[in-house]
């Protein structure tokens, strides 16, 4: 377990962050922080696949290739737990390349069978951690779980990307309520300045899974994108929190990724199916 240089890496964001501040290095720091902004995040959700640590590995290898040869992308591979200590030997912390673990538990120590804490995560190599997926609210995660999680992630110094999303779409608006309502219970207590430990997938639940690319367009995307940052200065009185991430998921293809992304306004994707096709993970990757 020497491997947990991580807190150099920390050092240096949190560096750049007070250089912002620092009225003499406004200019190098915000071109800094503008150039990392820009970086397009595309976010491979292996849900529960493949079936086996060497399949796992083939994989990782094809999507490593993948990112190295890409430009202007960071891509982060969340594999099953199991195979993350084997996957992470597999490849150098880089500006290209992440891992993620698909969960972990709201418990830092404890009897809590089957589960994992943020600590156990990021020992076995985890810099991003999922949060709040509709597969994983399906069975059983509640607001307050992903609450107590986000907190749980920021304080081990692992990045959340916390899902969100509505079932079904109403005339109404209801479903923009809904939205609203999880990023404010998600956030509960959390400090604008953790908001950089954050980044917010926006998943449909509705598209999730299907594989179409026509499901939804770039132009929905964005206005959900403006509502999302709309609730975000909501929440914290504060432009500056509109600068959060935010991702599309559900159903991200070669054929749509290009106008989800680009018109969409969004700062990469999250890919569950075509994650695991090296070829169109590779078009997707491309896309950005
Ligand atoms: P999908 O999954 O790309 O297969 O729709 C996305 C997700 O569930 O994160």
């Amino acid at each position: 377990m020497k491997k947990i240089a991580k807190p150099a890496k920390k050092a240096v964001k949190k560096k750049s962050v007070s250089v912002v501040k620092s009225k003499s290095g406004i200019k190098t720091a915000s071109t800094k922080v503008r150039s990392v902004r820009s970086k397009k995040l595309i976010v491979a959700n292996w849900k529960m696949n493949p079936g086996s640590i060497a399949d796992a590995k083939k994989l990782f290898l094809a999507t490593r290739e993948i990112a190295r040869n890409s430009k202007g992308v960071m891509t982060i591979v969340c594999p099953p737990l199991v195979y993350l200590d084997t996957l992470r030997k597999l490849y150098t912390k880089s500006t290209v390349l992440g891992i993620g673990a698909q969960t972990m538990s709201t418990e830092r120590v404890g009897s809590v069978t089957g589960e994992c804490s943020a600590s156990q995560i990021k020992s076995v190599g985890a810099g991003y951690v999922i949060v709040g997926h509709s597969e994983a609210r399906a069975r059983g995660e509640s607001d307050h779980d992903v609450n107590h999680k986000i907190h749980e992630a920021i304080l081990e110094g692992i990045t959340v990307i916390l899902c969100i999303g509505e079932g079904a779409r109403d005339d109404d608006g209801d479903y923009l309520t809904f939205i609203r309502n999880q990023i404010f219970s998600a956030l509960s207590q959390v400090d604008r300045t953790k908001l950089g430990s954050i980044i917010i997938a926006y998943e449909p639940i509705w598209a999730i899974g299907q594989g179409r690319a026509d499901i939804i367009d770039g132009h929905e995307v964005h206005k959900m994108v403006l509502f999302i940052k709309k609730t975000l200065r909501e929440i914290y009185k504060d432009d500056r929190a509109m600068q959060t991430k935010i991702l599309y998921g559900g159903s991200v293809v070669p054929k749509n990724a290009k106008e989800l992304m680009h018109e969409g306004e969004v700062d990469g994707v999250l890919v569950g199916g075509a994650s695991l096709r090296p070829r169109d993970f590779e078009a997707i990757v491309a896309a950005a």
